[in-house]
């Protein structure tokens, strides 16, 4: 342990069981030294796991739907009462598309599952944001991650409207990045990871297969939860405070990689 976020505060959303990334999130910022209040969706507290997580890391749950700005108010304010002062991170591990649920199409995609998709996935950041900066609730030199997946940069088909979605989520960390940056010196930036065997992951069609190909192209393999937990933990610490409105890839080199020489072999093989 570095002691990387001692003296901090923290919102850590998304953690939904022992798998989520934001679960690792969680339990590494506490290794480190944060305290956060923890906050998900009311339907997902009904599930109940995030309790055990509140206890093991000393912290409190706060439901917040991430797509009512009622809520996400209530939620900064409580959260500045129950940590003590503003909040120096703020970690959005959101992410659902009906569309890929109901295994439609991208090109049949329905339009009320595809807004309902970028509420909850992207738009769900800005209203962090703004809700934030409307309160002032985020120390200078605060620090905000969102995860996001390269199907956002080149096409994954299976990835359907949430490609697209991601696209937005990225735009938003830029655009928002500037206007915070500017006024208050918070950072923003999105951390784009490997496939990872989570819920909302492994609800993809295909994800299996998909997650074994990119195994075999990235150098370094799929990065897991918990690297990619540290790799947050480096962005809410102050040694990575000149960095914002990036899109930081965190994919063991998946990448920048074409083609890997184990995939080549399989076909020569096949
Ligand atoms: P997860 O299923 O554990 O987490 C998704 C979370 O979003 C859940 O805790 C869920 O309750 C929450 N959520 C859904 N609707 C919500 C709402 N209306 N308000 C508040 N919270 C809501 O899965 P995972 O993989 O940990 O996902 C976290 C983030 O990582 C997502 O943005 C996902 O797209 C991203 N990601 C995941 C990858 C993967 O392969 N698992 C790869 C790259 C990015």
């Amino acid at each position: 342990m570095y002691n990387l976020l001692k003296g901090k505060r923290g919102i850590i959303t998304g953690a939904l069981d022992q798998n989520s990334i934001a679960w690792k999130v969680a339990e590494k910022a506490h290794e480190e030294g944060a305290t956060f209040v923890l906050t998900n969706a009311p339907i997902a507290m009904r599930m109940g796991e995030i309790k055990a997580l509140a206890e093991k890391t000393g912290s409190q749950i706060i439901p917040a739907d991430a797509t009512s700005v009622e809520d996400i108010e209530k939620l900064y304010v409580e959260a500045q009462e129950i940590l003590g002062g503003k909040i120096d991170f703020l970690l959005h591990s959101i992410g659902m598309s009906v569309n890929i649920r109901k295994n439609i199409p991208y090109a049949e995609s329905n339009y009320d599952y595809f807004m309902k998709g970028i509420d909850v996935s992207a738009m769900s950041l800005h209203k962090m944001l703004s809700v934030a900066k409307k309160l002032d609730a985020i120390n200078e030199g605060g620090s905000v991650v969102a995860l996001t997946y390269m199907a956002a940069q080149r096409t994954y088909p299976f990835y359907t409207d949430m490609a697209d979605i991601k696209a937005m989520l990225e735009s938003i960390a830029r655009s928002f990045g500037y206007h915070y940056g500017k006024e208050k010196k918070v950072r923003i930036n999105t951390v784009s990871q490997s496939p990872t065997k989570t819920t909302a992951g492994t609800g993809i069609k295909g994800f299996g297969d998909f997650y074994d190909f990119a195994d075999a192209i990235a150098p370094l393999g799929n990065a897991d939860a918990e690297s990619c937990a540290d790799y947050c933990i480096t962005l809410f610490s102050d040694l990575t405070r000149m960095v914002t409105m990036q899109n930081l890839f965190h994919d063991g080199g998946y990448s920048s990689t074409g083609v890997s020489s184990e995939v080549m072999e399989r076909l020569a093989g096949e």
